[in-house]
This record gives structure tokens, sequence and C-alpha cells, in this order.
């Protein structure tokens, strides 16, 4: 498992603001979509791509452009969700699927309760986007998920993961084609499961509690 945390203090600013208790919702949602927008420049270094010509207005050149089979984004609802649009607004001819995982607050273990994605998957390269990689067992889940249909590839982007999580994907995915992209990796999970400091429950601050 190859781990990016990006060193930037445009991320980290702007992470800052979204731990804040007070940051309210819409502010929220801005600065999720950002910072994803951020973090896929690096999540997507070695996206496959092809050479192709084109003709500039004074000379023929040799470009790139993305390869087929396109790329599929995978957001896990519901959080996953508020960082979709800064993921393909900087790779807009991405396929997306979608998954949907909640956690069992009281187990911590992870259900998956909707799915739309491709039946096969062999040879994409996927990316998953889940804020938050707290015991791993969710990203986990959907990891092996996408593994299991055939995907080669795949790169998790997290805002924010808790060691203790980070090191459960990486010893159950040994061998495995596997890239995570964070924006932060802090100190722990409390008792309760949650990152600290972290942001609280990045679901319920996107879109108020359901
Ligand atoms: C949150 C988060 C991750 C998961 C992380 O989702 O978005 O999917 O918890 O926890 P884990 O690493 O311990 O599995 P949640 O289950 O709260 O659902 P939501 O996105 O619908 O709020
Ligand atoms: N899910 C969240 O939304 N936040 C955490 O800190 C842990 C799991």
């Amino acid at each position: 498992m190859r781990v990016h945390v990006a060193d930037h203090p445009l991320v980290t600013h702007k992470l800052t603001v979204l731990r804040d208790k007070r940051t309210p919702s819409p502010t929220f949602r801005a600065l999720a979509e950002e910072l994803v927008t951020l973090l896929a420049y690096e999540a997507t270094r070695s996206v496959r791509v092809e050479p192709i010509e084109v003709e500039t207005p004074v000379a023929q050149a040799t470009g790139l452009a993305i390869s087929d089979p396109k790329p599929l984004v995978v957001p896990i609802l519901r959080a996953g969700l508020g960082m979709l649009e800064g993921m393909v607004k900087l790779m807009p001819n991405a396929e997306v699927g979608f998954l949907g995982m909640v956690r069992n607050e009281e187990t911590l273990q992870p259900a998956i309760y909707a799915e739309r994605l491709p039946e096969d998957l062999s040879n994409r390269q996927c990316f998953i986007l889940d804020p938050m990689l707290a015991t791993g067992g969710s990203l986990l889940a959907a990891i092996e998920y996408l593994f299991d249909r055939g995907a080669v590839d795949v790169t998790a982007v997290c805002l924010i993961a808790a060691p203790e999580g980070l090191k459960a994907v990486e010893e159950a995915t040994q061998g495995r084609n596997l890239t995570v992209v964070l924006g932060a990796l802090d100190e722990k999970l409390n008792e309760v499961g949650y990152i600290v400091p972290g942001l609280g429950d990045a679901g319920d601050r996107l879109y108020g509690t359901v």
C-alpha cells in the first residue's frame, strides 16, 4: 500500500476551518469539495493515459488523453458524496459508481446498504472517496468489494485518517495495488471510534443529522 499525506499549507488551512465546530454546513460542503480537488491532483498521478496527436495553431504535437476504460470514481454514501464534485471537476470524463455504507455506531462494523456499480470492473482504475478513515472497516469493505469485482488498481482519497485505521487497511490489503491519499493523518481513535482531533461526524456536518 502506498500512502501519501498532503503536505501543503493550503490543504492544512482548509482542513483547519473544516475541523472548527463552528463552521456551518454550507461552508463545510464548499471546503470539502475544494480539498478534494487539491488531493485529486496527487491521487490521479498514475491515472492511465495514452498518447494522442493534436494540431495546435502552429504545429502538430503529441499529447496525452485518459485511456479507456475510463477511471471509475466511487463516493461512499453518505459523506463521500460531499467529495464527488471536487473530484469530477478535475477529471470530468471519469465514470461514477455509488456504494452506500453505514457504520454501526455500537459495533463499529460497516454494512453495505446500496450499490450502483458496473458489474465487471476488470482492468478498471477506481478512486474511492470517503472523508473519514477511522477504524478502517468501511474503507476496507469498499476496497475488497471493488477488487472482488475485478478492479486492478484502487486509490482511496480521504480527508482525515486515524493511524489505527490506516494500519488495519495496510495489514489487510497486502499484495494489492492500493494507494491512499490523505489530507491529514491525525493522532488517534477515541474509545467510541471517532478520530481525534478529527472533525466529528462528517456526514452530519455535511448534511445535518438524519
Ligand atoms: C463515516 C465515514 C466513513 C466511516 C468511517 O460514515 O464517512 O464511511 O464512518 O469509519 P470506519 O473507518 O470506522 O469504518 P458513517 O458510517 O457515519 O455514514 P455516513 O457517511 O452516512 O454518515
Ligand atoms: N466517521 C466520522 O464521520 N467521523 C469520525 O471521526 C469517525 C467516523
